[in-house]
């Protein structure tokens, strides 16, 4: 079954074919497009919703047009179609809803709205077949910030989550307080490794409260820092120092959490999963504090982590084999829990 795979839910539009029968029927992503939105925005600082939809509405069909060239196959070798039906932006969404279910009917092939995080979720595992359920997963976005439990396709069990910002936007947020352009995640991992993580002490908020989380103080915390060092302006080593230490307590927060999680599941794998887990030093801190517990950590590589159309594929593929598929009515949902995805 090749399945196409639709994600428009924020500033990305990303398309993908992801064929069950590849690689001796154990499956794989044939051919994937994207295009990101980044530049659209930065004058912003930010995604702007309405540029965002109109902008997915221009890109979509060149795009079909080149995955389809891409993987060599034409509309009619179709036999599914996967598309973000949310959590993220409602027009956005819609975007992609009325396109993939719209062309599902016209090809008579059926269609399967995706959560966006399910897809980031199931991400890891469209390369690496050791991923296997159960496992806790990290779910760390722009928009999320969550510890899941993942019992199998569609069965999840929220463990803790942020009480106010996902770790992304404050990631975005500390950027732009730095004088860093959008998206600030890359940006602020790539001037922390000039600095020392150590220079500055920042609060770790909610360490000792179960699994959740909370990153409003620490984006405060930036920003007195910034004010008190006059970090946004010119000196370099101050600015490197200040992403260091952001970097060091925001990756210090979420291992701590992750090896409670781990412990108190009594699981043995985590998965970390959406755009914060391309963080290297996010990896590499929790790959040795999981190991010291006698535990395992898959990640997908980069381009799987943040907003992509393979993902989405995949996750279609997943609940379209399990007999998932959504009726011809469209409706999009811009909050929806990942706890009410059971099949
Ligand atoms: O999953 P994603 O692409 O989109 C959402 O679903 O939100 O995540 C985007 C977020 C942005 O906040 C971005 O700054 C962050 O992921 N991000 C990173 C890195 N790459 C992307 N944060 C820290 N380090 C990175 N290397
Ligand atoms: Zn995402």
């Amino acid at each position: 079954m090749k399945v196409l795979g639709l994600e428009t839910s924020c500033d990305e539009t990303g398309l993908a074919i992801y064929d069950g029968e590849l690689n001796g029927g154990k499956g794989g992503v044939l051919a994937q497009v994207l295009y990101s939105q980044i530049e659209l925005h930065a004058t912003y600082g930010g995604v702007v919703p309405e540029l965002a939809s109109r902008d997915h509405i221009r890109k979509l069909v060149p795009l079909l047009d080149e995955l389809l060239l891409k993987a060599n196959i034409n509309k009619s070798d179709i036999d599914a179609i996967a598309y973000t039906k949310g959590p993220g932006l409602i027009g956005a969404l819609m975007t992609g809803a009325l396109f993939g279910r719209t062309l599902a009917y016209a090809l008579n092939v059926p269609a399967v709205g995706v959560h966006h995080m399910e897809g980031h979720l199931l991400a890891p595992m469209i390369e690496n077949e050791g991923i296997a359920f159960p496992f806790v997963c990290l779910l760390v976005s722009g928009g999320h910030t969550m510890l899941v439990q993942a019992d199998g396709i569609g069965q999840y069990r929220i463990l803790g989550e942020s009480i106010d910002d996902a770790v992304g936007e404050c990631f975005d947020k500390a950027a732009k307080m730095l004088g860093l352009p959008y998206p600030g995640g890359p940006n602020v991992e790539r001037l922390a490794k000039d600095g020392n993580p150590h220079a500055y002490e920042l609060p770790r908020p909610m360490l000792g409260k179960g699994l959740d989380f909370s990153f409003s103080g620490m984006k405060t915390a930036v920003h007195n820092l910034i004010k008190d060092t006059k970090g946004s302006d010119s000196d370099f080593r101050i600015r490197a120092d200040i992403a260091a230490s952001f970097q060091h307590a925001v990756v210090d927060t979420l291992v701590k959490k992750c090896t409670k999680a781990l412990k108190q599941t009594g699981l043995k794998t985590l998965v970390i999963a959406g755009g914060v887990s391309a963080n290297q030093a996010l990896r590499t801190t929790l790959e040795s504090s999981v190991d010291a517990i006698g535990g395992v950590v898959h990640y997908a590589p980069p381009h799987l982590c943040t907003d992509n159309g393979a993902m989405i594929a995949y996750a279609g593929h997943a609940r379209l084999s399990m007999g998932s598929m959504d009726d011809l009515s469209v409706a999009c949902v811009p909050r929806w829990s990942m706890e009410s995805l059971v099949i």
